[in-house]
């Protein structure tokens, strides 16, 4: 028996992985985290698959489910939004696994910014403006942020963020980043990525909160840096003529790589 824990996608049925759906479709247990996993997903379960919102319950009940298939000798699918590297609470599921003895498999899913940049249609890191993307959140109800990761140390980098988790805490944040961007950086808030309702707001700083306007509290990125609306950024070396790569040898710049 084993638990899959399967990265669902950030909401369109067809951006679930191929091993996804073929794992949900091999397993007669289903739990899923919520309202971010679409019926879509959950049809691929087959006919008589026992299959359970997770959302009320707390671990103590979710790892009842999973000894209770356990004990049945049943495969479950366990299913969360987007991927199961960042904010899927599977670290504290694998943990328990792992002192039961009960075997996993971990399958990666699209996270929610990769599917937010798509919308863009955005490159997030771009030569000589950023090359690097931060992950990250604000502190809410259920879990503080550690000291020494706050919003205006990422920022003094020039990084572009991708934050999670705040879009109802979006004037705070426009109110931190301001004074370390500027308030004409550019600011993209994705609502609801990939799903039919998708919604895109692009501002700055100092627009964001007004052009969002009302109602949006939840399922949304911010994503703010200088690379959101960069025109006159460098091309990459990869495409460049002079370049010399292993598939298109040319140049002698850096021979003993190619
Ligand atoms: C609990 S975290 C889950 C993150 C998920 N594991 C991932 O890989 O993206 C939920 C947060 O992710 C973001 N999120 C998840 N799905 C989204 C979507 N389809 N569009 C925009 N943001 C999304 C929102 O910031 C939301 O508050």
């Amino acid at each position: 028996m084993t638990v899959h824990f399967i990265g669902a996608g950030p909401g369109a049925p067809d951006l679930l992985t191929l091993r996804a759906a073929r794992l949900i479709a091999a397993c007669p247990v289903c739990l899923y985290a919520g309202s971010l996993i679409p019926q879509e997903v959950l049809a691929h379960c087959p006919p008589e698959a026992r299959i359970v919102n997770t959302a009320p319950l707390d671990l103590d009940q979710i790892m009842a489910e999973i000894a209770a298939a356990h004990a049945q000798g049943q495969d479950v699918a366990r299913l969360h939004s987007g991927d199961l590297s960042i904010w899927s609470a599977m670290g504290e599921q694998l943990r328990r696994l792992r002192a039961m003895d009960i075997d996993f498999s971990v399958t990666p899913g699209v996270p929610s910014f990769a599917a937010a940049a798509a919308a863009l249609g955005a490159e997030l890191t771009l030569p000589g403006v950023a090359q690097t993307l931060v992950l990250t959140r604000t502190s809410g109800r259920a879990s503080t942020m550690p000291a020494g990761e706050q919003l205006e140390t990422y920022a003094a980098t020039g990084a572009t963020l991708a934050i999670h988790l705040s879009v109802h805490v979006l004037q705070d944040v426009v109110a931190r980043l301001t004074p370390i961007y500027g308030e004409n950086c550019p600011v993209a808030v994705v609502y609801r990525a990939s799903w039919p309702d998708q919604r895109v707001v692009r501002s700055d700083l100092a627009g964001v909160v007004a052009a969002l306007g009302a109602g949006v509290e939840r399922t949304a990125l911010i994503l703010v840096g200088p690379a959101l609306a960069a025109e006159g950024f460098e091309e990459s070396q990869l495409y460049s003529t002079g370049y010399d790569r292993r598939f298109r040898p040319g140049s002698l710049l850096f021979p003993q790589e190619s």
